[in-house]
């Protein structure tokens, strides 16, 4: 019906393209190739003359539903709405978008839109966690599974990646991004962009990506959630903007604006981000939403007058769609604000124009309904499953390995007690942003032990200790978590000294520790780094029964580990790690797969040192480490990029293809990479750059390059690396401008950011 409206001729010149190219690439028909630009304007711009301006308006609204009720299907039968957000049963999505497509004047579809931000039903490793995989392929594979379990129920809009550079692990949502840093988290924007959309937009099982929050929600004040961030500029253009700058060069489809103040102008109706940088500087080509009821609360923040006022400042800031839980600001006002000249029809047609865009792109107009018969096809298959394993396996960091304790030794353990809140909770081992998951096939750290070692150990488990869930869940909505009632003061004695008198009868202790699934993501900071609850003295009392113990970190945050650093013999920070958790923790203890990742931010001893990322600029007296604190080292305890391996790596023979570049140039960096132990293992060489003066003064290091490679026993690789003049750029306060200025520039590569192999070269006018 769509068609005949629309435009034949349009549609029919799509088709015949389509033959064409199928013809021309011997490519299946069901795979329907990307629309030209051309294509899509003129089929966007013929819907467009025929809508009325309620239709208009209608299309830049996105709804929260929870529950599908004759109100949402009056607003959708009525064309009032252009997105729904959270509908995940795919018999309700094609129920709704039967009405839309069906009853709605001009038929135009809806998209549906969600946060899968680690996994839809196959729950991957949190997205700190990817990151510390270091392994941008991997991240571009789980996003693409994620994608397409989303897509197969009539999902066509992913919430994610979520990109904010993150320096203070008080916020929770630290555990959503990829840590520290601007290059590592670029790598990973990209990946992720490439994962979900896949080729182009609209490329079958697929969906939009949408990269949030833009921008600075990760610098909130005091680490708490939702508050105002202070950025400077030098900060903006050189920490916190590259990644979503990566993700717009990787062809993002949609941007989400933040929550927060930035600078006392609220990130939402901030026209510098959303329009001066994001289009005019970057070029960004798809749309803008809305974070849920950002427009409204321009007005909680003290900016907005009134929500017409809200309406007017979000929409001439740059945003397209607002994103609100109950009806829009955009649908209650912006009709008003063309009687008063606020806003003008045309700027309500360009933001149409870019979501109806992305719509045809995704194929809604020619497919806008899922196949239900699919779904239990896709949902969990089994090869996603292995592919959520090897994320785990490839994420972990070991933090600690006294004297070779890992890999198990098998015949030395027969009898192991596995201890810990978190050691046999499913719920805990997905991590926060999991709503679709498959508890019933979610595998806890101890059925993975079971069934790794269980034919020749002994395995038992107690929890010791229960943490408090302090407040109820802030997705508690849409969750399904069920909370055991509390232990009673006496109880939780007595769970503890169970717990203790079962390590001190078995050979080995796996204690499992860390934070609740909800511990970290939205409105999850915390103030303290702290184990939650007993798990401090739960920790201490199992490791004073003098049994070897191993510590499996389950959490989104570094947590103060200081006494497990000194006292714990081997430590693996297993981070939240999905739907096969409990098998990649076991496969790795047992040694079938050898820990790589690498840490994506410093890890510090306390919370008091907080920030305290590794690219800081250099200051008075620099060799005297003991004058920043009185009370504690200044160095973090453990660095960024670090993690260990059962197997040993040297780094040699650094060398730079010139010692004098001019500032247009490039050179070559190549070092040879060694595996001196006995294990096939993994290492990530990483490259480190500092510039020594110029018009701004420079991180002490930061990275510009890393490789993640397996290397065999003796074996060495040689890898190469390129400074180029990307490397080398900068926002320079002092210039307030891009500079590449001429300099001496150190190099170093290695294992970490505290890699020592060292070269230099210069750069001249
Ligand atoms: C608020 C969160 O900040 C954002 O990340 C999320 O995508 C939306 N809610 C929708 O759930």
């Amino acid at each position: 019906m769509m068609r005949k409206q629309v435009s034949r001729d349009c549609l029919f010149r799509w088709l015949l393209s389509i033959l064409l190219l199928a013809v021309a690439t011997g490519r299946n028909f069901a795979q329907p190739a990307p629309r030209s630009d051309a294509d899509v304007q003129h089929f966007v711009d013929s819907l467009l003359q025929k809508m009325t301006t309620e239709e208009k308006i209608g299309q830049l609204s996105q709804l929260f539903v929870f529950d599908s009720g004759e109100k949402v299907e009056k607003t959708v039968a009525g064309g009032e709405v252009g997105s729904l957000l959270f509908i995940t049963d795919p018999a309700a999505i094609n129920r709704l978008q039967h009405l839309a497509v069906e009853k709605s004047r001009l038929h135009i579809p809806l998209i549906f839109g969600f946060d899968v931000i680690h996994g839809f039903r196959t729950i991957f490793p949190v997205p700190i966690a990817m990151a510390a995989s270091w392994d941008p392929s991997l991240e571009t594979e789980g996003q693409a599974t994620a994608a397409k379990e989303a897509r197969a129920v009539g999902i066509n809009w992913a919430f994610a990646p979520m990109l904010d550079i993150a320096r203070d692990p008080r916020w929770g949502r630290m555990v959503e991004g990829a840590g520290e840093d601007p290059y590592l988290g670029s790598a990973m924007a990209a990946a992720q962009v490439r994962g979900f959309q896949g080729d182009y937009i609209g490329a079958p099982d697929h969906v939009l990506a949408c990269m949030k929050h833009f921008a600075g929600y990760g610098a909130a004040e005091g680490g708490r959630d939702y508050d105002g961030s202070y950025i400077s500029d030098a900060q903006m253009g050189n920490v916190y903007l590259p990644p979503f700058h990566a993700a717009v060069k990787a062809g993002v489809g949609s941007a989400m604006s933040a929550y927060m103040d930035l600078n006392d102008v609220p990130a939402t109706g901030n026209r510098w981000l959303l329009t001066d940088v994001l289009r005019q500087q970057w070029g960004f080509k798809g749309f803008v939403v809305s974070d849920a009821d950002a427009v409204k609360s321009l007005v909680k923040h003290g900016y907005a007058r009134d929500l017409h006022d809200a309406a007017v400042r979000a929409l001439n800031a740059g945003v397209d769609m607002e994103m609100a839980q109950d009806a829009t600001a955009f649908g209650q006002s912006l009709a008003a604000t063309l009687k008063t000249g606020e806003i003008s029809l045309q700027q309500i047609e360009t933001a149409d124009r870019r979501i109806l865009t992305a719509k045809a792109r995704l194929g809604l107009f020619e497919h806008p309904y899922v196949d239900q018969a699919q779904v239990a096809n896709v949902l969990g298959a089994p090869e996603h499953r292995t592919t959520e394993r090897m994320a785990a396996e490839r994420s972990a960091v070991l933090l600690r390995n006294e004297n070779g304790l890992l890999p198990l030794k098998k015949e030395a353990y027969k009898k192991i007690a596995v201890v810990g809140p978190l050691a046999d909770s499913k719920l805990d081992t997905i991590g926060p942003w999991a709503f679709q998951e498959d508890l019933p096939e979610t595998v806890t750290v101890v059925e993975g032990l079971k069934s790794e070692l269980g034919a020749g150990a002994q395995i038992s488990f107690a929890p010791g200790v229960q943490i408090a869930r302090t407040f109820p869940s802030f997705f508690d909505k849409i969750d399904h978590s069920v909370h055991p009632p509390a232990w009673s003061a006496e109880q939780q004695d007595q769970e503890m000294q169970k717990a203790v008198d079962l390590a001190g009868s078995s050979d080995l202790a796996i204690l499992v520790l860390g934070e609740l699934h909800d511990m970290s993501g939205e409105a999850a900071s915390r103030q303290s780094l702290d184990l939650p609850g007993r798990e401090e003295e739960l920790m201490e009392k199992v490791v004073a029964t003098g049994k070897p113990v191993v510590l499996v970190l389950v959490n989104g945050r570094p947590l103060n580990i200081v006494w497990a650093s000194q006292h714990v013999p081997a430590i693996l920070e297993a981070w939240y790690p999905g739907t096969q958790g409990g098998n990649a923790v076991a496969r790795l203890l047992a040694g079938d797969v050898v820990p790589g990742g690498k840490l994506p931010f410093s890890w510090p001893r306390n919370v008091g040192q907080i920030p305290i990322n590794y690219a800081h600029n250099t200051t008075q007296s620099p060799e005297d480490q003991a004058k920043r604190y009185w009370d504690v080292q200044s160095t973090p305890l453990f660095p960024f990029g670090f993690g260990l391996s059962y197997s040993q790596f040297t780094f040699s023979d650094l060398r730079l293809s010139k010692a004098k570049i001019n500032a247009d140039e490039s050179l070559d960096v190549t070092v040879v990479v060694e595996n001196t132990g006995s294990y096939t293992a993994d290492e990530v060489a990483q490259l480190y750059l500092h510039q020594q003066y110029g018009s701004g003064s420079r991180p002490v290091r930061e990275l510009k390059g890393f490789e993640r490679t397996e290397l065999k026993p003796a074996e060495r690789k040689t890898l190469r690396f390129k400074i180029g003049k990307d490397e080398r750029t900068y926002w320079s306060a002092a210039t307030r401008s891009w500079v590449v200025d001429p300099s001496t520039f150190d190099v170093w590569v290695g294992p970490d950011s505290s890699a020592s192999l060292h070269a230099s070269f210069a750069v001249t006018h």
